[in-house]
């Protein structure tokens, strides 16, 4: 279905705020309600941060991956945080998921989407309301967009004025990332030459003939007259950003009705998920996100039952476009084979057209015995290639990858051929939330996704493109 003939939002008889008359959860109580209500009037005025043209090209790029022609790389923070924030540090992730893409292009032999979980990625459920420290409890922390880290009162009590901050930092995170995308950084000779630096230290040879193979691409285009002059493409990127919606007083500020195109969309980010803990098929969240036209993505953990995935899939995507959900499996390794599948069967019976996304972080966090919540590098590897042996096994369309990571050299998972110990972690464990893989983590395992993805090409047939207009 094209947007001219999606139905408004009026038709779907939704509404913005319709979502605060269902039940909520994980979500902050403010106790002062003039001053959430002055910034709820504030973020109104404010632009929103991306496009209803932007939304809608995502999706179109989604319903290809959903088709088995693209592929899906999302990755960033746990959590975005006002004290990590810096110019340097939305470059170096914004590297790394560009050399993990070229990576990944090589595998799969199509285009690779790439969604950055950055510029609003701020709100954070939580296991536990509250955290007990030396006999003293206070609320958990929620995110720099609710609540402070500190273990204070003041810090973790929920302070509305924070949303204005995130949506500062979200707009210029925002601008810096696309200066980066167009302005020549993500050029494609120099993306290359990262990833040469790679596999040249001694640790990474492994990946050298990959890395080879791409530079003998790129020389041979180089050689038959395409470069960044002649080919765009070559010199800019399409780069997208997401979130957990999570915090929706924020959201439904945010969230406009385009003038050209009719449609209503979260202007907090391109694309927005709905997560583990919030799903409630009757929860404020769904109703929410049912509501917006840009892509949704949706957590599927262990709970997930089959009934709640119906009634989801017909709630979210009631016209059953391709690329309007991404469904994020993140069971944790030894657990896909018990849950992929019957998940995969219950959209096939239902036929729904969905992205399947894995999400190998969430699944596999565990304590380390020096007392830091850490995700070990081979578990997180292990439920990526579960996640392919499933849709190998049940014909379906492994759509893409989801990882918590940085561009910085930080110590939070362990493994990865520039081992990260136990020992290692208190040296630069920094999240403000989960623990990430860092740079050099990330772009092996996309060395290793890679090679999954040209198994695949090699056993099955890619559909043709969908040559029908419009
Ligand atoms: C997350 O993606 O950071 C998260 C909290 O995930 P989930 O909802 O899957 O637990
Ligand atoms: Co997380």
């Amino acid at each position: 279905m094209t947007q001219e003939n999606r139905k408004p939002a009026a038709a779907r008889n939704w509404d913005k705020a319709g979502w605060r008359a269902y039940p909520r959860v994980q979500m902050p109580e403010y106790t002062d309600a003039g001053a959430l209500g002055a910034v709820e009037t504030q973020l109104r005025r404010y632009p929103p941060l991306v496009f209803a043209g932007e939304a809608q090209r995502l999706r179109a790029e989604l319903a290809e991956v959903a088709e088995g022609r693209a592929f899906l790389l999302q990755g960033g923070d746990c959590a975005e945080s006002f004290a990590e924030f810096s110019a340097d540090n939305i470059r170096d992730t914004l590297k790394v998921m560009l050399q993990m893409a070229v990576v990944l292009t090589w595998g799969a032999q199509f285009p690779v989407v790439k969604v950055g979980r950055m510029a609003g990625q701020f709100a954070k459920p939580r296991s536990a309301p509250t955290e007990t420290l030396g006999g003293v409890e206070l609320p958990s922390y929620r995110g720099d967009i609710i609540n402070g880290f500190d273990f204070t009162a003041e810090a973790r009590s929920p302070d509305p004025q924070r949303m204005l901050s995130a949506y500062t930092q979200a707009a210029s995170s925002l601008n810096l990332l696309r200066a980066y995308s167009t302005g020549g950084y993500a050029d494609m000779h120099r993306v290359q030459s990262w990833i040469a630096d790679f596999v040249g230290g001694p640790e990474a040879a492994k990946y050298r003939d990959i890395a080879d193979r791409i530079r003998d691409a790129m020389a041979f285009m180089q050689a038959a007259g395409v470069n960044s002059e002649t080919a765009h493409q070559l010199s800019k990127v399409d780069f997208y950003t997401s979130h957990e919606a999570l915090l929706l007083e924020y959201e439904e500020a945010l969230t406009r009705v385009d003038s050209t195109t009719g449609l209503t969309v979260a202007g907090s980010g391109h694309m927005i998920w709905i997560g583990d803990r919030t799903r409630q098929p009757d929860g404020a969240h769904v109703e929410f996100c049912r509501g917006v036209d840009n892509p949704i993505g949706l957590k599927c953990g262990p709970s997930i039952t089959e009934d709640d995935l119906k009634r989801l899939l017909s709630t979210l995507n009631p016209e059953n476009e391709a690329g309007r959900l991404t469904l994020i499996a993140r069971f944790g390794a030894g657990n896909v084979g018990d849950n992929l599948p019957r998940l995969i069967r219950t959209v096939q019976q239902e036929g729904a057209k969905v992205v399947w996304h894995c999400d190998p972080m969430h699944g596999n966090t565990i304590k380390s015995a020096s007392g830091f919540k850490t995700r070990p590098f081979d578990s997180v590897l292990r439920e990526v290639r579960e996640f392919f042996e499933v849709h190998g096994a049940e014909g379906t369309v492994p759509g893409g990858v989801h990882f918590e990571m940085t561009g910085s050299d930080v110590t939070e998972c362990t493994g990865g051929v520039r081992a990260v110990t136990d020992e290692d972690l208190s040296s630069r464990y920094h999240t403000a939330c989960d623990p990430r893989l860092n740079a050099s983590q990330s772009l092996e395992l996309a060395f290793l996704v890679a090679e999954e993805l040209r198994t695949r090409r090699e056993s099955v047939t890619v559909p043709a493109p969908d040559m029908k207009a419009g």
